[in-house]
């Protein structure tokens, strides 16, 4: 192993930054070159790098977004999209390649490895949390404590004004995130995709609220339960009361890592440069019941990371 490449692809997650760094400062001293591939996949598709250093790394762990930049890529979706990928690594003579993000990029990084000779290692970041073979994601906790200081400032509205609020966060078509803000945030209701719930049933559980004396409530959705505008507008006609939709959108994804968040991000890129060291391939890193450790990359790829549907109960129980 001497020349080795990072790519940062897919959606940007906070953290992602102190994986780079920790990635280069890691194999700069094993006596490994390093390439950063710029915009995601693109970057691989039109040969697009630049080289990183153990200087050009400094002062980056407390950034969010990503360096390297990103970019959802169509492109690689498909079979020639991929091979051009694993000709620009053939012809930058890429021994070994760390691909940094959530879900769909770890596909991308699987199909790659079927293509290339290189040695591929996946470091699972994204605010969704929704990798098999690791207990968190990097960005995943960012997320979810900026998305709390919201829906704690949201209270006061709420309380104040009586209001039911109905406030959609990310998550792609996972409730990891909504369920660990829901549960932080004390919300009445959680809507996760993993528990649909038929709008009567929602009734129901809003109506409950207000007989226990619940004069204002969030309700905290992920953006794929189903339509937020709709089921709001629906809440309304049904209670007669004030309600309020609020999408969280985009600043879940942004601003400085939490320290949590930076600290998956050293371990997560140490451990990443360690496998390829050791002449590991097609594994992803993760924590397993917290310890640092890895797992094949196609199971990942394959499997469903399951949702926690007790702690969706507790978080009901816990909000009588
Ligand atoms: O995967 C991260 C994420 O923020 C999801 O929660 C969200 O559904 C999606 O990305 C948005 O993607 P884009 O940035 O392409 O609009």
């Amino acid at each position: 192993m001497r020349r080795m490449a990072i790519v940062t692809a897919g959606g940007d997650a906070p953290g992602m930054n102190a994986a780079i760094r920790a990635i280069v400062r890691r194999a700069v001293p094993n006596g490994l070159r390093v390439l950063g591939f710029e915009r995601g996949f693109e970057g691989l598709i039109t040969n697009s790098s630049k080289a990183l250093s153990l200087r050009s790394v400094g002062g980056i762990i407390h950034l969010g977004g990503t360096i390297l930049r990103t970019a959802r890529c169509p492109r690689f979706e498909n079979r020639e999209g991929v091979q051009r990928g694993a000709e620009t690594l053939r012809a930058n003579n890429i021994d070994g390649l760390i691909v940094i993000g959530g879900e769909g990029s770890l596909r991308g990084a699987l199909e790659l490895s079927e293509e290339c000779d290189a040695a591929i290692i996946g470091v699972p970041a994204t605010i969704d949390n929704d990798v098999y073979g690791t207990d968190e994601t990097i960005g995943f906790d960012t997320a979810v404590n900026t998305a709390l200081e919201a829906i704690d400032r949201i209270r006061y509205t709420a309380v104040s004004h009586d209001r039911i609020f109905v406030i959609e966060v990310m998550g792609r078509t996972r409730g990891f995130l909504a369920l660990e803000v829901g549960f932080a945030a004390g919300a009445e209701l959680i809507l996760v995709p993993e528990a649909q719930l038929k709008m009567e049933e929602i009734f129901d559980k809003v109506d409950e609220c207000r007989r226990k004396g619940k004069r204002s409530s969030i309700i905290v959705a992920a953006e794929g339960f189903g339509n937020t505008e709709r089921i709001a507008e629906e809440i309304r006609s049904h209670t007669g009361s004030d309600v309020r939709l609020s999408v969280l959108g985009y600043i879940q994804r942004g601003g400085s890592p939490t320290a949590r968040s930076r600290r998956l991000g050293n371990l997560f890129g140490s451990k990443a440069v360690e496998l390829l060291l050791d002449g590991e391939r097609s594994r992803v890193v993760g924590l397993h019941g917290g310890t640092l450790a890895s797992e094949d990359l196609r199971r990942s790829c394959e499997s469903v990371k399951p949702l926690d549907l007790k702690l969706l109960r507790l978080a009901e129980e816990l909000a009588v």
